[in-house]
């Protein structure tokens, strides 16, 4: 909580995201913001910090941001949202930021664990599945009050894909996205409809097939656009819509990599399924009825998770 009474959002990662997520927590009027980042990015967060804070006076919003570098600014934060870690550049898998990831996530871990223990954190930095793995084990955090963010991106990507297909309005496309975040995550189509019209009524199967692989590839597909980096504006959005859920308790259903303990047949993996997140963190689990065929692709994606997950040494 803040000193003023308002909710406190420590955003750890200064970057592409973390400045999105600054821009959208004020925007939303979520809580004052401290933007955290290392020494050699302090120009960069207290710049985004007072660029923000001036803009908010166009709108009116009385939510601040503090760029800062000393992680005792972060202490007392009501919500977490690391995005600290390299992003991936063409060519690379996710897989393949493990190592100078997990380094970083050390880091921060150590620091949440000594500075906001009582926070709800959400991970994005990748590869996603691990490093929320490494960010529970690490912090020693009530596994309630971790998550990774990804499914709310992939979703997203699907839904787009669909209503950009259906020339309809993006906001009557309801979808799931299951699994790891990675080449081998599982939109479920036959859960998915658009106003309440199943999608395989709607679209057919090669179209749908060419959606699901879009969807799959979203991210590499960004990182060949960009050429630099990855996406910032849809994991940032993402990743508010499960910080405002925390903050405002408002018990959405999303899709996030949550700690599994004997559901879907996992146990003591972090892998994307539906939550419901309100002020008590990851507040229910719940179990979706699959075909053996979405069975199948489940396990396939769990097997991905694992393998990263199994290879990371703390
Ligand atoms: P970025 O390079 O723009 O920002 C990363 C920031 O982390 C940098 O400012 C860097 O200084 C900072 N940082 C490095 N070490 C740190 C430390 N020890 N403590 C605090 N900050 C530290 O990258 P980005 O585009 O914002 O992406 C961030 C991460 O999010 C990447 O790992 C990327 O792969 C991941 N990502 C995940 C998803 C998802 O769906 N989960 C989507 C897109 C990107
Ligand atoms: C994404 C990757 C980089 O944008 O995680 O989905």
């Amino acid at each position: 909580m803040a000193q003023n009474g308002k909710k406190k959002i420590g955003l750890i990662g200064g970057g592409q995201i973390g400045g999105n997520l600054a821009l959208l927590a004020v925007q939303k009027s979520l809580g004052d913001v401290v933007l955290y980042d290392i020494p050699a990015a302090e120009g960069l967060v207290k710049g985004k910090a007072l660029d923000i804070n001036q803009l908010a006076a166009v709108d009116g919003y009385d939510c601040r941001v503090k760029g800062t570098t000393d992680w005792k600014d972060v202490a007392g934060s009501d919500v977490i949202i690391i995005t600290a870690g390299m992003p991936r550049k063409p060519g690379m898998s996710r897989e393949d930021l493990l190592e100078i990831n997990l380094k970083i996530m050390t880091d921060v871990a150590g620091n949440i664990k000594q500075h906001a223990p009582n926070a709800f954190v959400i991970n994005v930095a990748n590869p996603l599945d691990a490093m929320v793995f490494a960010l529970h084990k690490i912090a020693g955090l009530p596994k309630h009050m971790v998550a990774g963010m990804a499914g709310v991106l992939d979703t997203s990507r699907f839904k787009c894909f669909v209503a950009e297909a259906l020339g309809s309005s993006i906001r009557d496309v309801e979808a799931l996205v299951l699994g790891g975040h990675g080449d081998d995550m599982v939109p479920l189509v036959r859960h998915s409809t658009v106003g309440g019209v199943p999608l395989t009524e709607l679209i057919a199967k090669d179209k749908l097939d060419a959606i699901i692989k879009r969807t799959r590839e979203g991210g590499a597909e960004l990182v060949g656009l960009y050429k630099t980096g990855s996406a910032y504006f849809g994991p940032a959005a993402s990743a508010i819509a499960m910080a405002e859920s925390f903050l405002q308790d408002r018990k959405r259903v999303l899709p996030a990599a949550a700690l599994l303990e004997g559901q879907y047949g996992i146990n003591g993996y972090f892998f994307g399924v539906p939550v419901q997140i309100g002020a008590g963190g990851v507040e229910k689990i719940h179990t979706v009825e699959l075909n053996d065929s979405e069975k199948a692709e489940l396990e396939k994606s769990f097997q991905s998770v694992k393998k990263t997950v199994d290879s990371v040494k703390l």
